[in-house]
């Protein structure tokens, strides 16, 4: 299986509304398959997350890599984390308003509320099970690639619809930067 087997799903494809399942024991080999087709599209694409049915497979996976990137000019760095069956387990008091992005959703913005933190209990690469606590962009992140996971998108998610703009708006008038070159 090559990341090439693999495509990224788009708004209006109803593998992006469907529920994941959980990755089971004994799919755990596949599992890390579809792994390694995510990471190379996400960076393919310059994301800094993805979620396996953005790929059109229905398994509760995600990976959370914030790094800078021509579309995420002022994302933090971190080292990518591949989650298995992710459950938030409690959330911050406070939200944040952030701009978001999507590899589904190509082209456009939307400035979306969420809490800016989370705990998020997961499976790792290895099967062992983990406790994290997220805080500010990473969180985000999580929050978005979970709703990946429960059929949603950030486009769901807007405060209101006139918080949609296209991506060269947004990088020209809101974040200020040279826009990327176009995938
Ligand atoms: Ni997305």
């Amino acid at each position: 299986m090559q990341p090439a087997d693999f495509q990224i799903v788009e708004l209006g494809d109803p593998r992006l509304r469907a529920l994941a399942k959980p990755v089971t024991e004994a799919q755990m080999g596949y599992a890390l398959d579809v792994a390694e087709a995510m990471a190379y599209w996400m960076n393919e694409r310059g994301g800094v997350g993805i979620a396996a049915p953005q790929i059109g497979v229905p398994l509760q996976m995600m990976i959370i890599a914030s790094r800078p990137n021509p579309r995420y000019p002022d994302a933090p760095a971190m080292a990518p984390l591949l989650m298995l069956n992710p459950q938030p387990q409690s959330f911050s008091e406070t939200n944040a308003t952030l701009w978001e992005g999507c590899l589904s959703v190509p082209g456009l913005r939307g400035r979306v509320t969420r809490p800016d933190g989370v705990t998020v209990q997961f499976s790792d690469r290895d099967g062992q099970s983990r406790l994290m606590e997220l805080s500010g962009f990473p969180a985000r992140i999580f929050l978005h690639e979970y709703d990946h996971l429960i059929g949603k998108t950030f486009v769901d998610r807007v405060d209101s619809v006139q918080d949609l703009v296209t991506d060269k708006v947004y990088f020209a008038q809101i974040a200020r930067v040279t826009p990327p070159p176009a995938p």
